[in-house]
């Protein structure tokens, strides 16, 4: 099994010295570090592959378009699609999140439908269906959160009905950690009729996604929360439904005939990938998923859930600290906390001091932030490249700012 030392070996950002401190990195929900077999490989492919896809009949466009299909198909398996035709290539989350609401939206959404949401979601699932919902007079209603910041699934049963067309849920709160129910509530979508959307930004990178078990119809996630570069993440979606479905984005390589009139099609998953793909990033997220395969998800969440409960145990024996959202047994490897009388800005720019990298603020989720009476907090977010010696760090460098200002 690989130890710790051979996994940060692969990691060469550990080796910058943060204001001549060791790297304390502890902002993974925001983005992940990037392994070298990642990084070369995109080097390498600008270096030795670099071509367009789909167009020429020249070797290096065939081979480009080679590797950016195989990277779709490594998709489809990491996810248990049936094929790569179910998996479509977008910049992100936020993307395949408005693609979505674009499509469905402007295409099957009608005046009194409602699309549910839960309260945990980031602005990414939750501005483009507002949008969505103004537009076409749809309903927004949300699933309701309970007192320890878990999902409250009485209140889906209300929530979801004959009306719903569209229920879009987080798979994991990225403020909070929060994990969701997914199956429960894509078992009443399924009663009533509605898509089953599910906003995998925080999930994907951390636990196994069956999406058949999971019984969903749509799974967005981000590459660069999972290792693979910026700019590359992608959409699952339920064939029979991507083939009804109407493109978002208009353009070269997404079209089968084109009159001046008229155009048609392209076969899936390309006829949702307009004009000029992201090859090297589809490549580098081919190396990503290889690589979170070598590490295997077992070990990834038995390193992940050690260090969420250890960094419990040692902020709660801070009398000055209070964390926000679940007990780790509900959770991923977030936690988000206020320190007495300080502003989470300050103890992220003091944290930094010391190497320490976190995130401060609304973590993209403000109305959550005020259904907890705050408006911002500082929030340590894990991966299995972090240890124990990283949480001591945080708590001594915390023990040390809250000394400094009272
Ligand atoms: N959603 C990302 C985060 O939580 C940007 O930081």
């Amino acid at each position: 099994m690989i130890s710790i030392t051979e996994i940060l070996k692969d990691f060469p950002i550990f080796e910058t010295k943060i204001h001549g401190k060791r790297l304390v990195y502890l902002d993974n929900a925001a983005t992940t570090q990037k392994p070298r077999q990642v990084i070369e490989a995109i080097s390498q492919y600008y270096e030795t592959r670099n071509a367009n896809v789909h167009r020429g009949v020249h070797y290096l466009s065939e081979i480009a378009s080679e590797d950016y299909e195989e990277a779709h198909n490594k998709v489809a398996k990491f996810l248990n699609a049936k094929g790569m035709e179910e998996i479509i290539f977008t910049r992100n989350t936020t993307e395949s999140l408005n693609l979505l609401a674009y499509s469905l939206g402007l295409n099957e959404l009608e005046k009194g439908d409602n699309i549910v949401l839960t309260r945990f979601e980031h602005h990414s699932n939750l501005v483009p269906w507002q949008q969505m919902a103004r537009r076409q007079g749809a309903e927004i209603r949300f699933i309701e959160m309970t007192e320890d910041c878990r999902l409250d699934l009485a209140s889906a049963e209300k929530a979801i009905d004959d009306k719903t067309k569209v229920v879009s849920i987080t798979h994991m709160s990225n403020a909070l950690g929060t994990i969701i129910p997914v199956k429960e509530v894509s078992k009443l979508a399924r009663e009533h009729g509605a898509y089953m959307i599910v906003d995998g930004a925080q999930s994907a990178p951390h636990m196994p996604v069956d999406v058949r078990e999971l019984d969903v119809d749509f799974f967005a996630f981000s590459g660069h929360k999972m290792l693979a570069p910026m700019g590359i993440g992608g959409l699952y979606g339920r064939e029979d439904i991507l083939e009804k479905m109407e493109p978002f984005l208009f353009g070269g390589d997404m079209i089968s005939i084109v009159s001046f009139d008229n155009a048609t099609w392209n076969r899936l998953p390309w006829k949702f990938e307009a004009g000029t793909p992201n090859v090297s990033g589809g490549i580098g997220l081919a190396v990503a998923i290889d690589y979170l395969g070598k590490i295997g998800f077992d070990k990834i969440h038995y390193i992940e859930h050690e260090l969420t409960e250890y960094a419990h145990e040692r902020l709660n024996e801070l009398s000055f600290i209070k964390i926000y959202g679940p007990e780790p047994k509900y959770k991923g490897a977030v936690v988000s906390f206020a320190m007495d009388g300080i502003h989470p800005h300050d103890i992220a720019s003091l944290l930094d001091e010391d190497g320490i990298a976190v995130r401060a603020g609304h973590h993209c989720a403000q109305p959550l932030m005020k259904m907890l009476g705050t408006d911002s907090t500082t929030r340590a977010s894990m991966y299995f490249y972090n240890t124990k010696e990283d949480i001591d760090a945080l708590v001594e460098s915390l023990q040390k700012i809250y000394k400094l200002f009272s």
